[in-house]
């Protein structure tokens, strides 16, 4: 997207700097101007949500571990864990646990297996941190085999299936008994999950004990321009 806006743009401009009516120069200017405004605020987020910005990043995800209700004890399991930082971040919390990290690292992502295991290795944990490829449409584990589940910013990005309660109902089917569970992503949005209060009491009746659900953005201050942007994310969070 950020190449599509720059070709745009300066085929608004490079015109400009040939001999045509001034006219024609100032409205290419001005379409080139407003141009701008979206691109402006996409590299703003882009930046604000990057590594270079440590804080948002870092917050949230601390807050998908922070609300984990866990004693640390067992396996843990990151469903998309993209370049592994929430399973890294889970491995140093809880040493005594055993993560796996799962993901498609399919096109689309700058992320890959071998990166998630040399950030491990990079933060001290890499022995007690697998990675493994799988979709979590369909995850490669018995029923009931994790102590905890983690996700953060994953299922609406999952394409092999439409069924975006069915990820959710996936995701708590490998948990055990009594394993707790902590999933951040688009919860807000109707159109993937429907109604929040709807989506909660689906949860319950599929045997979950505890099911509590808070809005990501009442969690920080940040600007208002990212909160509209990213006010659809929700953070589930109990006990099976
Ligand atoms: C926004 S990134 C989030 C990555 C990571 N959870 C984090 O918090 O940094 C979305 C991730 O979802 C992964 N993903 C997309 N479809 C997937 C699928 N079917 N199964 C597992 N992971 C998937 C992508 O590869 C990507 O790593």
């Amino acid at each position: 997207m950020i190449y599509f806006f720059i070709i745009v743009f300066l085929v608004l401009v490079i015109p400009t700097i040939f001999q045509i009516s001034l006219t024609i120069k100032i409205i290419l200017w001005i379409i080139a101007g407003v141009w701008l405004l979206p691109f402006s605020y996409m590299m703003y987020l882009y930046w604000y949500f990057s590594l270079n910005n440590k804080e948002i990043q870092y917050k949230i995800w601390e807050l998908v571990i922070k609300k984990l209700p866990w004693n640390g004890r067992g396996k843990a399991l990151d469903i998309g864990t993209g370049a592994g930082a929430l399973a890294i971040e889970l491995a140093k919390k809880f040493p005594e646990s055993d993560v796996v990290g799962i993901d498609y690292w399919g096109k689309g992502w700058n992320y890959s297996k071998q990166q998630c295991e040399e950030n491990a290795k990079h933060e001290g944990v890499a022995d007690q941190i697998v990675f493994q490829k799988a979709s979590a449409s369909s995850l490669p584990f018995n029923d009931g085999e994790f102590d905890a589940i983690v996700s953060n910013f994953v299922y609406h990005e999952v394409r092999d299936t439409r069924d975006k309660r069915g990820l959710i109902n996936e995701s708590l089917r490998v948990l055990k008994k009594g394993g707790t569970f902590s999933l951040q992503d688009t919860f807000k949005n109707k159109r993937r999950y429907g109604i929040t209060e709807d989506l909660i009491r689906q949860i319950k009746e599929w045997g979950i004990q505890q099911v509590n659900f808070i809005e990501t953005v009442e969690e920080f201050s940040m600007p208002k321009l990212v909160k509209s942007e990213l006010k659809s994310m929700g953070l589930l969070y109990g006990i099976k």
